[in-house]
């Protein structure tokens, strides 16, 4: 079964390791994360943008097709399933369906919205034990339609948003979803570290964790990150080893018309990534 968000994080927190959150968009994607998962013995939570919920047909679809999975395969390690940057409409809709985790992003709104917001919904997900992933300040880029100024978040709305009781917090400190530029300056630690002397214990998410660099990512679980999303590193390592088996000719030998075999390549890709994320992160062996 899918399970809240709240053990795995709090165990991260302490342990100064990270779990990974891996977007999924279909089956492929959604079987090559948790059969890492469970080779690793990490623990998981697979995110699911509202785009990509709408593409996978809808929220209970991917609530029946996960869960299926989990058991047919056999999954033993902890696996959340988590709405990514949710509407309030969307969140709604995901708790109906079944999912064990959701965030809302009400970083676009002024804070004392966000706060109302996030706050009517913390008392949803209390009465039904899922967790809640809240967002201030803004990361950077653009997501699935979701686009972000990159403000960094300011620690006194930080400690007004963990105090609802949120499970988990995402503040913006520089990080930009996709690809960083060239010219990107880095994460800023400073405001790291101010949020995570207000907000103590409280679990901190890092967005954007595509090309972070392997040192930042330590640091920022020094300083009190315990979940880190990766979304387009994946995409880009499923689309580079697809292209490369088209156009090596695979596609055209034997039976390399079959679908099956097409997705294999770009599958395994996102198998290799997943697991050198979770080494990265330290969440193997912590299942
Ligand atoms: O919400 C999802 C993540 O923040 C993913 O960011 O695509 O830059 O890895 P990324
Ligand atoms: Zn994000």
């Amino acid at each position: 079964p899918l399970v809240n968000a709240k053990e795995m994080l709090t165990k991260a927190k302490a342990g100064h390791y990270a779990v990974g959150q891996f977007n999924i968009n279909n089956l492929e994607w959604t079987k090559a994360i948790l059969l890492t998962a469970e080779e690793l013995k990490s623990p998981v939570i697979l995110g699911v943008s509202e785009g990509a919920g709408k593409y996978m047909c809808g929220y209970k679809t991917v609530v029946g097709m996960v869960t299926a999975m989990i058991e047919e395969l056999g999954i033993t390690v902890p696996v959340a399933l988590h709405l990514d940057h949710g509407s309030y409409e969307g969140a709604k809709k995901c708790i109906e369906a079944g999912f064990s985790s959701i965030m809302f992003d009400g970083s676009h709104y002024p804070i004392d919205e966000n706060i109302a917001k996030t706050k009517e919904l913390v008392g949803i997900c209390n009465d039904l034990d899922l967790s809640i992933e809240a967002e201030v300040g803004s990361i950077g880029g653009e997501e699935d339609g979701v686009v972000g100024m990159g403000e960094c978040a300011d620690p006194e709305e930080c400690k007004m948003v963990a105090d609802l009781g949120v499970t988990m917090l995402a503040a913006g400190i520089g990080n930009i979803h996709g690809v960083y530029p060239e010219n990107w300056a880095g994460l800023s630690f400073e405001t790291l570290d101010a949020i995570q002397q207000k907000t103590g214990d409280m679990p901190l998410v890092l967005h954007g964790g595509t090309g972070i660099p392997d040192d930042m990512i330590a640091k920022a679980i020094s300083l009190g990150v315990s979940k880190i999303n990766v979304n387009t590193e994946c995409q880009l390592v499923f689309a580079e080893a697809t292209r490369q088996y088209i156009e090596a000719g695979k596609d055209k030998q034997g039976k390399g018309f079959d679908p099956r075999k097409l997705l294999a390549p770009g599958t395994e890709a996102i198998k290799a990534k997943v697991k050198e994320k979770m080494e990265l992160f330290g969440s193997v062996g912590k299942a």
